[in-house]
């Protein structure tokens, strides 16, 4: 027999908080639907009080929900916890989470003393237990509180009716001995501490977040609080994929159980990387590019004779395809649909025909189609369905030795096709330039990244769009094609529509959008 540890999911809430992550509202209803079937026991699907777009998507997936709990984040005010219940209570299990910094440095940012901030939380914990039973509480910044009143907070959270406690190292301070034995003496000397279930949720700024979530485990906690691909913000949160594939893989010396299908983690890591627009480090630990590939003569040769001399885990555990043949030019329409499913993207109808095209069209120009450059054909479709303000129709770029180089651009928008030249230091810029001519935004580029997706002189490369616009509005687009300037302009244009939609769905008087005739 193993204890079970809950999973909580936040990459929709302290995830999508990252700057440059911001999610749309359908890619978010379709990542909780993907975690709630991988087995994920709790969703924080946002902060509905944040924005109108926050509490739609908070409403939508707790309407949407199939087991998971759903749930909320409020800070300590009536305000945000009556919010937080609008959008949550249509699930079938809603939970309300609400939270405080109690160390000295986040207490003095609402100027509260020891003893208002007690009433404080006793009066909104109350008020949220009132509303719904199961009632989630944070003391943030727990890990640099002072031990005393850390558990007089949580000894008020519980009276008051908190269900979970969640002990959150917010910077990423803690480490593994003082994780492991803070959650310890918490359940063991808070009154009404065997009662509540313990949280930990870590940040990864010192590289432990995953260490120390085990730890706290060890301690007692039982709830892990992570996210897909460790996204969070500055370092990330605890990944999903590491604490739970370790649990499984180390079960001899952590003898916990969690609820996930973890073969359904490859799937959900793709999705949430590019949704997020945040491509997942080569070397990751679990789903990165690397982390079942055995380069070197020697790993090779063992492999062959026995792939336990080099691997601790399965990539089937993971949901990789052992083995990956490509697709080529030859190949059918079944073909493609059976390797979609493999890869954890069942679809049929127009979606499958649309992809059949884009298959066949980089078949014609690539010899072998593998796995990534379909995963990348398809987040390809998904960010131009995203294309509503303006798209690419055609691209024609000079480059060679003598610059400067020059961009001829075509582009619909709104429906009228207009066309701009440019010229620019390089193709990119050029191309960037001839955007810019016929679409004066204020926004400026802060990432601009190109991966090539497989091996090859005609690899497709996948490029990666950071703009800020003037008032601080982050977007992130993406984009595929074995031509790197294509993909750039496709990504820079998805990133320039983001923002709009953004602004449009913000209400924002939209400055950003005034578009010119091209000279
Ligand atoms: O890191 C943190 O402290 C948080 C809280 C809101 C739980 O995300
Ligand atoms: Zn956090």
């Amino acid at each position: 027999m193993t204890d079970r540890v809950v999973i909580f999911d936040t990459t929709l809430r302290d995830g999508e908080q990252s700057p440059g992550a911001t999610m749309t509202h359908d890619e978010k209803l379709e990542i909780a639907e993907m975690l709630d079937e991988m087995g994920v026991d709790i969703i924080e699907a946002g902060f509905p009080i944040a924005s109108e777009g926050d509490f739609a998507a908070v409403r939508e997936i707790a309407e949407r929900s199939k087991s998971a709990t759903i749930c909320g984040l409020a800070r300590a005010n009536y305000k945000d916890i009556d919010r937080c219940w609008e959008a949550v209570k249509h699930a079938q299990s809603p939970r309300i989470h609400t939270f405080i910094g109690t160390s000295p440095l986040h207490r003095a940012i609402p100027n509260l003393t020891k003893d208002e901030m007690a009433e404080r939380i006793h009066d909104t914990v109350s008020h949220a237990r009132n509303l719904c039973e199961n009632v989630q509480w944070s003391p943030m910044d727990a890990t640099r509180t002072e031990w005393d009143y850390l558990k007089r907070v949580v000894e008020i959270a519980i009276n008051a009716g908190a269900t979970t406690i969640n002990i959150p190292d917010t910077v990423g301070y803690t480490a593994p001995i003082e994780s492991a034995d803070l959650i310890r003496r918490l359940v063991a000397e808070c009154e009404g501490g065997q009662d509540v279930i313990f949280a930990t949720h870590c940040h990864n700024d010192l590289g432990m977040a995953t260490a120390n979530s085990l730890a706290a485990v060890e301690g007692g906690a039982r709830q892990i609080e992570c996210t897909i691909n460790g996204l969070g913000e500055r370092a990330g949160n605890t990944a999903l994929e590491e604490v739970v594939m370790a649990l499984r893989t180390r079960s001899d010396i952590m003898p916990f159980h969690t609820n996930v299908d973890t073969t359904k983690i490859m799937a959900v890591s793709r999705r949430v990387a590019s949704a997020a627009g945040f491509p997942v480090q080569f070397n990751k630990a679990i789903v990165g590019k690397n982390a079942f590939a055995h380069e070197s003569g020697i790993h090779q040769d063992g492999m062959l004779k026995n792939r336990e001399n080099f691997e601790i885990m399965k990539p089937e555990d993971i949901g990789l395809s052992g083995t990956s043949l490509p697709l080529g030019k030859h190949s059918g329409r079944a073909a493609l649909r059976d390797k979609m499913e493999k890869l954890g993207y069942p679809m049929e109808g127009n979606q499958l025909a649309d992809l059949f095209v884009r298959f066949k069209d980089l078949a014609d120009r690539k010899k072998e189609v593998e796995d990534d450059d379909l995963i990348a054909l398809m987040r390809d479709e998904i960010a131009e369905d995203q294309n509503e303000f303006m798209q690419i129709k055609s691209l024609k770029v000079v480059c060679g030795t003598e610059g400067p180089q020059k961009a001829n651009l075509v582009m619909v928008m709104e429906g009228e096709e207009r066309e701009a030249s440019a010229s620019g230091d390089g193709p990119v810029d050029a191309t960037f330039n001839a955007v810019k001519a016929l679409f004066d935004h204020g926004a400026r580029l802060d990432l601009y990244q190109v991966h090539a997706v497989t091996q090859g002189t005609d690899a497709q490369a996948t490029v990666s769009v950071r703009m800020i616009d003037e008032d601080g509005r982050v977007a992130t687009g993406q984009s595929a094609d074995t031509d790197t300037v294509v993909a750039s302009a496709k990504a820079y244009v998805n990133a320039l529509n983001r923002l709009i939609a953004r602004r449009e769905r913000e209400g924002t008087d939209a400055k950003m959008v005034s578009y010119k005739d091209a000279g």
